[in-house]
């Protein structure tokens, strides 16, 4: 178990479309885990996909109570091994997102709201859900990355893009939500 270092955007690591993961019980695997766990602890993160750590492999983890964002208590911790999903409503909402591996921005990041997803546990139990609004969009987030994509790429107009610490942000959250900023 440690505190990796989490690869940022730019790192070639972060495009690749991650392995599947043959042997859920795979000796390697746990520590794989432990690490994601303790890495995305540290960071406050809603959760984290193992190619962030350099790991190329399909895992995701999420519904960190640690975590910096509103409504992502309301989402069990889960850890999903090889996860696919289904969207199931053409229903989007947007949300800032933001991403350990683009530290300090956030994007607006609009995303389907209601979808399907499976998976295994590192125990190999299939897990199957369908969730909607901040969950539906975290187990997005992190699929992404599976994919090589991070949420910058989801933003549909650069200009929605913002450190979160200028003095502001809060007001041009405001106005984009009143349609006065695109
Ligand atoms: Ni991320």
């Amino acid at each position: 178990m440690a505190i990796k270092t989490i690869l940022r955007m730019g790192d070639l690591r972060l495009y690749r479309v991650a392995e599947v993961v043959e042997d859920i019980q795979a000796d390697f695997i746990p520590e794989i885990i432990a690490d994601m766990y303790d890495t995305a602890r540290v960071h406050h993160g809603a959760g984290i996909a193992a190619p962030q750590l350099a790991y190329d492999y399909r895992i995701i983890l999420f519904g960190l109570p640690t975590s910096r964002y509103i409504g992502a208590d309301l989402v069990p911790e889960t850890v999903l091994i090889n996860p696919e999903i289904k969207i199931l409503s053409n229903e989007t909402e947007n949300y800032w997102e933001g991403c350990l591996s683009v530290p300090g921005i956030r994007g607006l990041v609009s995303r389907p709201n209601h979808i399907f997803y499976r998976g295994y546990t590192p125990l190999g139990e299939l897990i199957e859900r369908e969730v909607k609004g901040f969950h539906a969009r975290v187990v997005q987030h992190e699929l992404d990355h599976l994919d090589g994509i991070l949420f910058p790429s989801r933003v549909k107009n650069a200009r929605l893009l913002a450190f979160e610490e200028v003095e502001g942000f809060a007001e041009l959250k405001q106005r984009v939500q009143e349609g006065e900023f695109v």
